[in-house]
């Protein structure tokens, strides 16, 4: 199978299961998981921020952010596509009581303007409106077809923000493909964001897990509400050794996957019916629209399963992602099937 339908499908690799089975484990709940401490440590360090936890998942990760930065009642603003507010199964409001509030970008990038997000706040006046407590960012930005915002964009929104007194969380899923696209570090990317939530699970290739990361108050909190949660885990090393190892080495082929995917797109431009944005791929994933092919985003998933390639459909589009267990040849081969499959 090319499996095509998220970066989140990849196999540990065989550098990552032997570290796993040689790594040094403690209690982490108690603290004392040496692998753990060293995985932290260096998360904060590449982020530039004072502290770090490792934590399940990055749905984990992002709502433990919601829910410290925020009192019930107040609202999240969010750009419309955004996964926590698309993909979190209501959690904001289960967990934390904040109600979200979507608000689409413009340019139709994915990313907010300031001036956008300030048509949405609602600080102090009037007093029966829900009070806006926190903006949430997401860079890479999944549904808007990874598109990516720069340094500088974030940097403007953070201090807007600021200066209206509202934390900023970045959904960093994938802010290392972000970097890797931008030629910046994730550290000036996420440097005026109070809290960063970054997966180790994707791109990156790990097989299970994800970091938050910000100031040493907020992470003691932050691993206060883990526990409560239920993502206390204990000899967690061995999850954490595979995280080292795609903390430290999967940044550096994301390049890759960001030229298949590029190649993916090419391909796609001239299979009539299918649109496809080249320009705006920039990453590592590709959402193409199919209505003009006259066929259902369902069969088509159908049948390119019948042929040995997983991809998603939503709607009118087609999502691909590439990842280190894809190949240029993997796309070779999904672009020669699609093409004779619209022939
Ligand atoms: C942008 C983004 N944020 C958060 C998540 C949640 O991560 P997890 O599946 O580890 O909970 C995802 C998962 O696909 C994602 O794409």
């Amino acid at each position: 199978m090319i499996d095509l339908r998220s970066d989140t499908v990849t196999k540990p690799s065989d550098k990552m299961r032997a570290a796993m089975a040689a790594a040094e484990v403690g209690d982490d709940v108690y603290g004392e998981d040496p692998t753990v401490i060293r995985l932290q440590e260096q998360a904060a360090e590449i982020f530039e921020k004072e502290a770090a936890l490792f934590v399940p998942t990055g749905s984990m990760g992002n709502q433990i952010a919601v829910k410290l930065h925020t009192r019930p009642g107040q609202e999240v603003i969010i750009e419309a596509r955004g996964h926590i507010f698309n993909y979190e199964m209501g959690t904001p409001a289960v967990l934390s009581g904040v109600m979200m509030r979507p608000v689409s970008s413009g340019d139709g990038s994915g990313h907010l303007t300031w001036d956008e997000i300030a048509s949405a706040l609602h600080i102090g006046q009037p007093y029966y409106t829900s009070p806006t407590g926190l903006i949430c960012l997401e860079n890479s930005h999944n549904f808007a077809g990874g598109s990516v915002m720069t340094v500088e964009h974030c940097a403007d929104i953070c201090t807007h923000a600021h200066a209206a007194g509202l934390p900023v969380h970045m959904d960093g899923a994938r802010i290392f493909n972000a970097a890797a696209a931008l030629g910046s570090s994730v550290a000036d990317l996420t440097r005026h964001c109070d809290s960063v939530q970054f997966c180790l699970s994707k791109a990156l290739g790990a097989p299970v897990g994800s970091v938050l990361v910000g100031s040493k108050d907020f992470i003691a909190e932050a691993r206060v509400w883990r526990k409560r949660l239920g993502g206390g885990m204990r000899q967690v090393g061995i999850l954490a050794a595979a995280g080292m190892i795609a903390l430290e080495d999967g940044p550096k082929r994301l390049h890759e996957d960001h030229a298949n995917a590029k190649a993916l797109a090419v391909g796609l431009t001239d299979i009539p019916g299918v649109a496809i944005d080249v320009e705006s791929v920039a990453t590592n994933i590709v959402i193409f629209d199919i209505t003009g092919t006259g066929k259902s985003s369902a069969e088509i998933v159908a049948a390119l399963k019948d042929a040995g390639i997983l991809a998603i459909g939503f709607g009118d589009v087609i999502r691909m992602v590439t990842h280190c267990n894809v190949s240029a040849e993997d796309v070779g081969v999904t672009v020669k099937y699609l093409r004779t499959y619209f022939a």
